[in-house]
């Protein structure tokens, strides 16, 4: 398998050549932005990329040929996925330990990346935290963290990186959001609240970045089966036992399509596609209390007295 060196551009189809071609055909990059990184190889820079959607989606990018850096708090978990990326696909893969949230993140991310000879060519900003139960009953701490990762931490990453793209005339952003960034979310409301953010902050600067020959995208997945739903304490929802979940590798597989063929918005699965369309139809105080019923989270052991019942 091919190794990407320092200096090699990432390994592109024709058709990907053509589609690249395609989309930039109006766009200059400014004099001099892309010899200033000349030096440098263009990296696919991954937060929460040590586990879940983030990992798999790294995975996804480097399968194309791309080098990638996993950005995420824990060094082991990190260390592990980028090994893995590279014995799978035989591409670069750093791990950058560092927390999203912290104040000078954006421009610690650049020198961690500059220390291996990295740039950020793509920003897949994936790192996420969801919270349930009541809002009044929810930790005030906790929904002040939760904002900070999904929202604050994204947005800063996101204006940090744009400018360069823009001067290159190349890259860009894939958002990681929630097909609950569709709806409030009684039960998830702060969470599904920072997704409907995210959502309409990238549907926004997408359409101011259009024709720029940078790309932004927005991924709104369903549920997805990784650590996220157990570390909320929403296995017992009707969601968790009604809506059949994704893996994370086909929300990575459609999420790498989208971005590649310049979708806005991505919604994996048929099935969530049809629910993005009814949310985006339906007005709020008809979905409400089915996403309520839907979220609601319920005691393990209410299903088990069912069971019992039911034997
Ligand atoms: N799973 C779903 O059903 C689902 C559905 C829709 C949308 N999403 C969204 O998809 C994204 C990823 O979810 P997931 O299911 O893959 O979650 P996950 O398996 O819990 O992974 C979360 C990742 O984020 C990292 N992370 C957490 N806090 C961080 C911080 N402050 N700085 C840097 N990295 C941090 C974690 O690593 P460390 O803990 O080591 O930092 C981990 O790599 C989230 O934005 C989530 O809202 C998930």
């Amino acid at each position: 398998m091919a190794q990407c060196t320092q200096s090699s551009p990432p390994r592109k189809g024709l058709g990907r050549r053509l589609l690249d071609l395609w989309q930039t055909r109006y766009t200059r990059p400014q004099p001099g932005a892309r010899q200033a990184v000349a030096h440098l190889t263009p990296a696919v820079v991954v937060t929460g990329g040590s586990h879940g959607i983030g990992l798999a989606i790294a995975r996804r990018f480097a399968k194309a040929g791309q080098t990638v850096a996993l950005v995420a708090r824990n060094p082991g978990p990190l260390q592990e996925a980028a090994a893995a990326i590279e014995r799978d696909f035989g591409a670069k893969a750093f791990a950058i330990d560092l927390d999203v949230t912290a104040d000078n993140a954006p421009f610690e991310l650049d020198a961690r990346l500059a220390q291996h000879a990295l740039y950020t060519d793509v920003l897949v900003n994936c790192a996420g935290v969801g919270l349930s139960g009541n809002f009044d009953g929810q930790d005030a701490g906790e929904i002040e963290q939760l904002l900070n990762l999904n929202m604050t931490a994204l947005t800063r990453l996101m204006r940090h990186a744009l400018p360069g793209m823009r001067a290159r005339a190349r890259g860009g952003v894939l958002n990681v959001a929630s097909l609950g960034g569709l709806t409030p979310g009684p039960y998830q409301a702060a969470y599904y609240a920072s997704k409907a953010y995210v959502i309409s902050l990238s549907e926004a600067v997408g359409y101011e970045t259009r024709g720029s020959g940078v790309r932004l995208s927005v991924l709104a997945p369903g549920p997805v089966d990784t650590e996220f739903h157990p570390a909320m304490g929403t296995e017992h929802a009707f969601y968790r036992q009604l809506i059949l979940p994704l893996s994370a590798e086909q929300a990575a597989s459609a999420a790498y399509r989208g971005y590649v063929l310049g979708c806005r918005l991505i919604v994996p699965g048929l099935l969530n596609m049809l629910f993005a369309v009814a949310l985006r139809i339906l007005p709020h105080t008809l979905m409400l209390p089915l996403v309520g019923w839907l979220l609601k989270p319920r005691e393990e052991r209410n299903w088990s007295v069912t069971n019992d019942n039911e034997q």
